[in-house]
């Protein structure tokens, strides 16, 4: 059979588009040409503030809502022509937890939602018992879904999910209303599905979530792609730009005034002597060190600091991230130079 041999992509979807009808105004386009794909082994992010499109592009990926236009391939197989075929080959926790039966015990839920994928019952029960241990559900196994705790429910959810053992797994804000303890356990769950070479796509509002667990992020605002690149990438190309400045001598009230003229996203400490600043031109470095030259302001250091996901995040979502390889490659080094030459 031809490329037979090569692993189709786990999840391939091009040009996606949803608008929804809204009573005599024109459509709400909540989805508007999204395309990325995902790898075996990958875990991705898909991110955007509140209303960006993510539940809408989840459900349509899962067939729970229509696309107007696009494509969805899942392992290889047309989601639009052969939608039983695609849909078996994932499972997904949608928002809420309506993927489970309240009138059923967890453990009930469980084995009901594998007997609907043609499994036996008695076949999964171990993979289904040790699942209600690892969630920390065991006790809780015989009761009703309606008499579980949100998270708990939300726990299971994701139990029945990764129980299906399909390849690729819809998450959506799997860590949502989780305790810490049991948040940590649906991170570490999620990288030892993606070393399975299970393919996950979550969203997620907590940036921390992504950083951790997430190799590639897709980041879409109003219904558009904003980024679709390496976690790692994107955390690379924004460190070049965050800068921590001590001083020998507190900053006057003129020059902090000064710095924010000229960089909105500077913050002083309440001593003066700390300045967090972005730095997003080469030659921002040397305005930077005017202002603090005009009062022979000392700088004991200038260290480029380590950004936080939720940083990047936002510079994105804002669209005033740096166009790819905007940064000077030595931007780090023209600072050095300068604290020397100033120091
Ligand atoms: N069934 C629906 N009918 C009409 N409009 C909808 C429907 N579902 C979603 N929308 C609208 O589509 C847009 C995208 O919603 P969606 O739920 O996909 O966003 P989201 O990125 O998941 O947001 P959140 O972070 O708040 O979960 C929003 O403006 C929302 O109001
Ligand atoms: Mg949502």
């Amino acid at each position: 059979m031809p490329g037979a041999s090569a692993t189709p992509t786990a999840l391939c979807v091009d040009d996606l588009r949803k608008a929804y009808p809204r009573r005599g105004r024109e459509p709400l386009l909540a989805v508007d040409g999204v395309g990325f794909a995902a790898e075996p082994g990958q875990v991705v992010g898909l991110l955007g503030p509140n209303g960006a499109g993510k539940t809408t592009t989840i459900k349509m990926v899962c067939g729970l809502v229509r696309p107007d236009a696009g494509t969805i391939e899942v392992c290889g197989v047309d989601a639009r022509r052969r939608p039983r075929d695609a849909t078996r080959r994932l499972a997904a926790v949608l928002e809420g937890n309506r993927n489970l039966y309240w009138r059923l015990t967890a453990r009930e839920n469980l084995l009901y939602f594998m007997g609907n994928r043609g499994r036996s019952p008695r076949a999964v029960a171990p993979a289904a018992d040790a699942l209600l241990e690892r969630f920390d559900l065991a006790d809780k196994r015989d009761a009703l879904v309606a008499d579980l705790s949100r998270g708990m429910q939300q726990k299971l959810a994701i139990a029945v999910a990764v129980l299906a053992g399909t390849q690729v797994l819809l998450l959506d804000e799997p860590t949502l209303g989780l305790d810490v303890q049991t948040g940590d356990e649906v991170r570490r769950l999620v990288r030892e599905l993606a070393a399975d070479g299970r393919t996950v796509l979550l969203s997620s509002h907590d940036m921390a979530v992504v950083q951790d667990v997430c190799e590639r992020v897709v980041v879409i605002a109003h219904g558009r792609l904003v980024a679709d690149e390496r976690v790692e990438t994107l955390m690379r190309l924004f460190a070049t730009r965050a800068y921590d400045a001590r001083l020998g001598a507190p900053l006057t009230p003129a020059q902090a005034a000064d710095l924010r003229r000229a960089f909105p996203l500077v913050s002083v400490s309440d001593d003066g002597l700390h300045v967090r600043v972005d730095l997003e031109r080469g030659d921002d470095v040397y305005r930077f060190i005017d202002v603090l030259r005009r009062e022979r302001t000392p700088m004991e250091s200038l260290d480029r600091v380590a950004v936080r996901f939720e940083e990047v995040f936002r510079h994105l979502v804002n669209g005033d991230g740096p166009a790819r390889g905007a940064w000077p490659a030595d931007a780090a080094g023209a600072v050095r130079e300068e604290v020397s030459r100033v120091g």
